[in-house]
This record gives C-alpha cells, structure tokens and sequence, in this order.
C-alpha cells in the first residue's frame, strides 16, 4: 500500500498527535513526516515517546518533537503547546488519537474504571481541543482538528460502554465545534476505523485466549483488517489543504464491517450455496 500524497504537502507544517508514540498514532506521524510535516508526539509515557521519535526520524529524516503530556491534565496541555511553539513557532494541526479502553461487562466495572476511559477519550480530547482552539483564536489563525472515533460511536456498543460514551462525546464535540469554530477558519473532522491490528489495542479488546477464539476479520464483508498505511493516507488527507472544504464530516474505514453487522439479515452469509439451492428448488415447485 503506497502513500498517495504529493511528497511536500505538509512542508512548513507542524502536526501534534496525541498518542503519536504508538500503533496508528505512530503510523500517521511517520506518514504525516514523509510528506513534509513537523511533527510533535505526546502521550504519557516518556520512554516510548523518545524511543518512536529516534525511530521516525531515522525512518523518514523528519523532523520529530516528544513531549511527554496527559491530556488529563489541563496544564500539561499548556506545557505542550509551549514547547512546539518553541520549537516550530505555529501549530497547524491536531490528531487526537489518544485513547484508553478495555473490555468488560459493564456491571462488572467500577465507577473508576468508567471514569479513567471517558476522562483520556472525552475530557482529553476536549482539554486539547480547548487548548489549542483558544490560542489559534487569540492569533487569528486557521487551524485543523482531526479526531479519532470508532465506529460504536453511533451504534453504542455493549462490553466497551466507557469508550462507546467517551467517543460518542468526541462525535459530538467533532460536529459541534466544525460549525461553531469554521468562521475562525478552524475545522473539524473525524475517522471512525475497524478493526487495524496493534498491540495497544490487541492486547486490551482480544486479551488472553480470545485473540484466538474471535478473528476480527470474519466480521468485515472484505474479509480483512485495515493496512495502517490506508487509515495513514486518510488521515494525511484530511489534515491537508487538500480537504479544505471537508468539515464536521465523519468518514468511516472499516472495509463495510458497521453496516454488516448492524443489517438485520447480515448474518445470512453463514448459509451454505447448498441451502439456498435447496430454497430456490423448493419456491420453484411452490409457484
Ligand atoms: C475492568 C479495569 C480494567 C479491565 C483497568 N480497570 N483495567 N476494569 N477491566 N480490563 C480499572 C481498574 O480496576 C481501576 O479501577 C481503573 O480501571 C483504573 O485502572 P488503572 O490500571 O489504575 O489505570 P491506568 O494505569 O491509568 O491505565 C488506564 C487504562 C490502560 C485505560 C486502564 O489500559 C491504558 O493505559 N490504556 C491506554 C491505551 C489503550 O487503552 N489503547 C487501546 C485503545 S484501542 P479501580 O476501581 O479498581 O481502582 C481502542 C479501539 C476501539 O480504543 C475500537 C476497536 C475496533
Ligand atoms: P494505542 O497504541 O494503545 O494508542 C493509544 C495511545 O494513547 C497510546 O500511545 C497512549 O500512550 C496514549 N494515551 C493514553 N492515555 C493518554 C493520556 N491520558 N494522555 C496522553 N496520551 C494517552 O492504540 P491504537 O489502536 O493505536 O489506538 C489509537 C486510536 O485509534 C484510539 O483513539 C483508538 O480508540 C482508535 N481506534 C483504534 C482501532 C484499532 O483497531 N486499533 C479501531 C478504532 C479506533 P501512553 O500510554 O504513553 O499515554
């Protein structure tokens, strides 16, 4: 799978994802650097963060900022926005894609443990939202805000009820705020992915024997996972002056596996070409 993206599209642009240290907030960035960008990681923990930002820049010769930060955490969101003007003077976009989630029955769970999903997905999202709105709105300048959701975002989803609330809100904050914030030339979009394998989310929503019980897969019509390479060049697009006119838009990329599941008869597919023959044979001695 090839990038698809002229080569310069985000020269002179500085990008921060949160999250930027891992799975496909790591696959972006590296994207997002080959085309040109400057691009800021942040999460919390500062030993992945200095070891992916000595990765991506040695794989693209970008230009890579680690700031460790908890989008939790209101001040050290301030700290952030302060040292990637520092270093690259403007912020032009923000990937919010940090996340926390787990599954469970949800009477099984403690109301810390719905509290520590929904504070990283929503009120981080939110906090960083905020943040950076303000200071682009204080300086009259045109910025991008791309959220990642999930597509439970509008279905709701039994077992991860904290993460179906939290990106949820971060739906409606996306589509809220494309409206609110376009006349500062601020807009607002959001991916909702199926399944793209990595560890972070592997080892928390397939834990144990699982992984090897439920084959994500078998639930998308194409039949496989996402390539981090597709979401990356989604992604790319969105954040770039390419999709100038895209705002409050949520796109999907999940190979079809939403509406199979959520269309009644869906499941049909399990039927044998034996059985429908045998259907069709017996309509045609009825009619
Ligand atoms: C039930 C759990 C739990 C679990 C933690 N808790 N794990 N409850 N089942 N598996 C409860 C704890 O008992 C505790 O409550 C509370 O949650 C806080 O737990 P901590 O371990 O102290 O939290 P913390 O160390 O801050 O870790 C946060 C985390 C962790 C969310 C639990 O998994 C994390 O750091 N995640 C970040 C990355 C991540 O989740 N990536 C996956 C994103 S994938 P009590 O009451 O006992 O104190 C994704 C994909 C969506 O979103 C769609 C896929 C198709
Ligand atoms: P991941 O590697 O676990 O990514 C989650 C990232 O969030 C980690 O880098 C983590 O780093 C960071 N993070 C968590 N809490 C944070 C906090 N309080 N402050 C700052 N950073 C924090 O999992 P992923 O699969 O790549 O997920 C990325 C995004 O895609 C998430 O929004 C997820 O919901 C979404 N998504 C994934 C899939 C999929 O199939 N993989 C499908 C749909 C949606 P630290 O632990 O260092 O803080």
């Amino acid at each position: 799978m090839a990038g698809m993206l002229p080569p310069t599209t985000f020269k002179g642009k500085t990008i921060i994802v949160t999250g930027g240290g891992t799975g496909l907030g790591k696959s972006i960035s590296k994207y997002l650097l080959q085309l040109g960008a400057q691009v800021v990681i942040t999460s919390r923990k500062k030993e992945v963060l200095e070891k992916s930002s000595t990765e991506l820049h040695t794989e693209t010769g970008g230009t890579v900022l680690a700031v460790p930060c908890d989008i939790r955490k209101y001040n050290e969101i301030e700290n952030l926005i302060d040292q990637t003007e520092k270093k690259f003077g403007t912020i032009h976009g923000v990937l919010n894609n940090a996340a926390g989630n787990f599954i469970s029955p949800t009477e099984r769970l403690s109301h810390r443990a719905f509290d520590i999903v929904v504070d990283i997905v929503l009120k981080g999202t939110y906090y960083m939202t905020l943040a950076i709105g303000k200071n682009w709105i204080a300086k009259k300048q045109p910025g991008i805000f791309l959220n990642i959701v999930t597509t439970y975002a509008w279905t709701g989803s039994g077992y991860v009820v904290p993460s179906a609330c939290g990106k949820a809100g971060v739906l409606a904050l996306t589509r809220s705020l494309a409206v609110e914030w376009a006349k500062y030339n601020i807009r607002s979009n959001a991916i909702a992915p199926g399944p793209f394998p990595t560890e972070g989310a592997w080892s928390r929503l397939l834990p144990g024997e699982l992984v090897n019980q439920f084959n994500p897969a078998q639930r998308v019509p194409l039949k496989r996972v996402g390539e981090h390479q597709e979401l990356a060049n989604l992604a790319a697009y969105l954040l770039s002056d390419y999709a100038a006119y895209i705002n409050g838009e949520v796109i999907t990329i999940d190979g079809g596996e939403w509406l199979r599941n959520g269309g009644e008869f869906s499941h049909l597919e399990e039927i044998p070409e034996t059985t429908w023959d045998e259907l069709e044979k017996s309509r045609g001695k009825s009619s």
